[in-house]
Parts: structure tokens; sequence; C-alpha cells
């Protein structure tokens, strides 16, 4: 049975810093950010957005009401979750309004968990082919004002709806995984912010895609000459080159030229949004998806994840018939084009405005924020939800 992405959507703050005036701000040369990092915009995130609206939103755009009734099962993949108990899902559950004989829950493992969600989504689709499954990847990066990390911040969302004989890529059955304890980036449930070890992250993300890609290249006998693209997880767009780069010269200068091609243009929504930890990669995808014109039915993508703490895998999908008129090129291209920018200034106070953590009761002016479902305020330890248009 072929099953895999059959809708795929995102969402992104209607805030965003120009990587330039951060870099002068900081006193750096703007070329270690553009070039160096690889980033041009990073979204900021107002108070009215958290990693369950930032998902609600993406969502909304790609379910209708028949998949409302067929969707039995939500995952939520994030690590920047609002609750120790309850799962984000849930909220976002009720806030499209699914129906209620669904499984709902949040899974964590650093920038990794939407991918367990997809290949769990999978295997759920298999003993259930009348399902579908959404698989929510939200997260808001925090590391920090003037760490070195701030310049690798970002928000966002990606939902995908998985089912049986997707109109845009199936999976593939072989993947290759690997998990190792280590302590490259990690968040203590008492920290707002992230703590990172920046190099041996570097590290850490190579290795573990070249361990994953050769194991899949000996149990698939599959090369780079297989792949019309393969998509990485990008904290930050340069990262992923640097994966690629280590394997590059197995392929032939054709598809060198090719894979290079394509890596660029998979970074076109990552680097003018950021990182957005779960969803990165499958931002990627999305880039590729909707900007690469070239792209055919049959066409193979391979995709590497990667979830500090650590697990990375390495899969593949293949593109469908017609799978351009499933996507919504102009209406993400809109999404971005149509942001606000902030001063380095005005950024600074956005990224200091939290929710009170005492049980004080806040409300939130949520005309400020177009996006249709916002944070409202906090009440009683509640986090209170609005969907503008209900
Ligand atoms: N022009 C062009 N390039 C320049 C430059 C200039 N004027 N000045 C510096 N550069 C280059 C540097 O040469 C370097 O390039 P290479 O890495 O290719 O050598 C690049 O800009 C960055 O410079 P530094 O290494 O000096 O930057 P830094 O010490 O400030 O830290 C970082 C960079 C480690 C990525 C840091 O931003 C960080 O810690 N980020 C968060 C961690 C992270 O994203 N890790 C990625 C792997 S872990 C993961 O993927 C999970 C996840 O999502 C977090």
């Amino acid at each position: 049975m072929k099953i895999g992405i059959d809708k795929i959507g995102f969402f992104t703050p209607n805030l965003y810093l120009d990587m330039n005036k951060l870099a002068l701000s900081r006193e750096v040369e703007p070329e270690k950010f553009t070039i160096g990092i690889g980033q041009e915009k990073m979204a900021v995130s107002p108070v009215t957005q958290d990693p369950v609206t930032l998902a609600a939103n993406a969502a909304l755009k790609i379910i209708n009401d028949d998949d409302k009734s067929d969707i039995d099962l939500v995952m939520f993949g994030t690590e920047s979750g609002i609750d120790h108990s309850k799962s984000a899902g849930v909220y976002v559950h009720h806030l499209l309004g699914l129906n209620s004989s669904a499984r709902t829950v949040e899974l964590k493992q650093a920038c990794y968990g939407a991918t367990a969600a997809l290949q769990l989504a999978k295997g759920h689709i298999a003993l259930n082919p009348e399902s579908k499954v959404l698989v929510l990847a939200s997260d808001i990066a925090r590391y920090g004002l003037q760490t070195s990390g701030e310049a690798t911040q970002g928000a966002g969302a990606v939902a995908m709806l998985i089912s049986a004989n997707p109109k845009i890529m199936t999976l593939e059955d072989k993947s290759t995984y690997l998990t190792a304890d280590i302590m490259d980036f990690w968040r203590p449930t008492y920290s707002e912010e992230a703590f990172v070890d920046g190099k041996y992250s570097n590290e850490q993300y190579i290795y573990f895609f070249q361990k994953v890609w050769q194991q899949y290249k000996e149990e698939t006998e599959l090369r780079l000459e297989d792949f019309t693209a393969i998509c990485y997880h990008l904290p930050y767009t340069k990262m992923g080159l640097k994966a690629l780069r280590t394997v590059i010269e197995d392929g032939s200068k054709e598809t060198q030229e090719r894979l290079l091609d394509n890596y660029e243009i998979s970074k076109t929504y990552n680097k003018n949004v950021g990182n957005i930890y779960t969803g990165s990669l499958y931002l990627s995808l999305l880039s590729l998806l909707e900007q690469q014109a070239n792209l055919e039915s049959g066409d193979r993508i391979g995709l590497y994840s990667y979830g500090s703490g650590a697990v990375g895998e390495f899969f593949s999908g293949i593109l469908q018939p017609g799978f351009k008129d499933y996507l919504q090129k102009e209406a993400h291209e809109k999404l971005l084009s149509s942001r606000k920018e902030l001063s380095v200034f005005e950024y600074e106070e956005v990224f200091l405005k939290t929710l009170p953590k005492d049980g004080s009761t806040v409300e939130l002016d949520v005309d400020q924020d177009p996006a249709e479902i916002c944070v409202a305020g906090i009440n009683d330890h509640m986090r209170q939800y609005i969907n503008k248009k209900q």
C-alpha cells in the first residue's frame, strides 16, 4: 500500500528581524549571518502565538470537513511544548473541531519529534487504511539575546496530513536511524532557553548523517545518483550543506550539480524563517516542492532528520503524479512577504514579553496579530485560545 504525505501546510508569525540589522547591532560582520550561517530573516513570535496556535494556524489551511471526520490520530512533535502533562495536540484537536473519536499525543525528541510522528503515522495507516493522521511540527526556537545561538532562532509550524494513496509524496519503506545519549543541545524543564554546545552539535549532526546515510546505502543499494534532491533538518541553512559536502564527491559531476542546485532551492523558506526545530526538515521539503519547478512525479527525495540528544534518521519519498496541484505556493509566498519587519529594539521587546508564570491573569491584545488563531490570555493557569473567525 502507498502511504505518505497527502497535504502539507505551513505557518509562521507575522513579525521578522533582518539578519543584517541583527549583525550590525551585535557588532559582527553581516556576512557571518547571511553567508556563514546562511540566514536572511528570522521569524519573531509575538506573545499571542505559541506552539499550539502556530500548529493550529498551519493545519487550518490544509484540512477540510472530510479530513476532520477521517482524522483518528493527531501527533504533535515539539520541543517547546506548553505543558509538562497535557499534550499540545489536544488543544489543536479542539481548535480545529476534529472528530472526538481520535487519539492525540505529543512526541518529544528535540527536532526529531515530527519524523517519529511521520513514521508512526505510516504504521497506523498500514493497519487502518481508511484513516488519516494529522502530524504537527511546531516550535519557537529561543536561545536568548546576545548568545551565539541568537542568530539561529525562529518560529513556525508545518502540518501534514498522512494517508493511504497520498497526493504529494509516498514514504518508501526503508529508513535507517541511530540513537546515542549525548549533550549537544538540551533545555532543562526550568529553563525558557536552550543550552547548546554549538560546535559539538554541528559535529554530531554531521556524524549522525554519515552513519545513517552509510547504513541506508548498504541496506538499499541506492546511491546519490538515485536521488533528485536531499532535504535536511535546517537549524540554519548552512548546516545541511556542511553534511552534504562530506558525501557529495561519491556522486558523478552531474549528480553533484543537481544535488547542490536543489539544496539551494530547498532552503528558500528556511533562510527567511530561521530554525523551527521539529518542522525545519519539512519546511525545507516544502521549499523544494514549491520552488523547484523542474521536479517531476517519480522523483526520489532523500530526507535527513536530526534531533539533538540525539536521534538521526535517513529516509526517502517518491513524488506522486500531479503533486504540484496540491501545494499552496502562492499562499506561502504571501505569508512570508506580508510580514512586518521589526527593528532590533522592537525584536528585543517582543522577545522579553512572555506570559506570566506566577498564576496571574492576563488578557492579550489579539488585534495586533493577523493570525486567525491566537493566544488570548491566561486565566487560572489555563491558556485561553481564540479563533477569530468563530
Ligand atoms: N563572512 C562569511 N562567513 C563568516 C564570516 C564572514 N565575515 N564570519 C564568520 N563566518 C563563518 C564562519 O567561518 C563559520 O563558518 P563554518 O561553520 O562553515 O566554518 C560560520 O560563519 C559561523 O561562525 P562561528 O562558528 O564562529 O559562529 P558561532 O561560534 O557564533 O556559532 C553556531 C555558530 C555554533 C551555529 C551557533 O549559532 C549555535 O550554537 N547555534 C545553535 C546550535 C545549532 O544550530 N546547532 C546545529 C546542529 S544541532 C541541531 O541541528 C538541532 C537543532 O535544531 C538545534
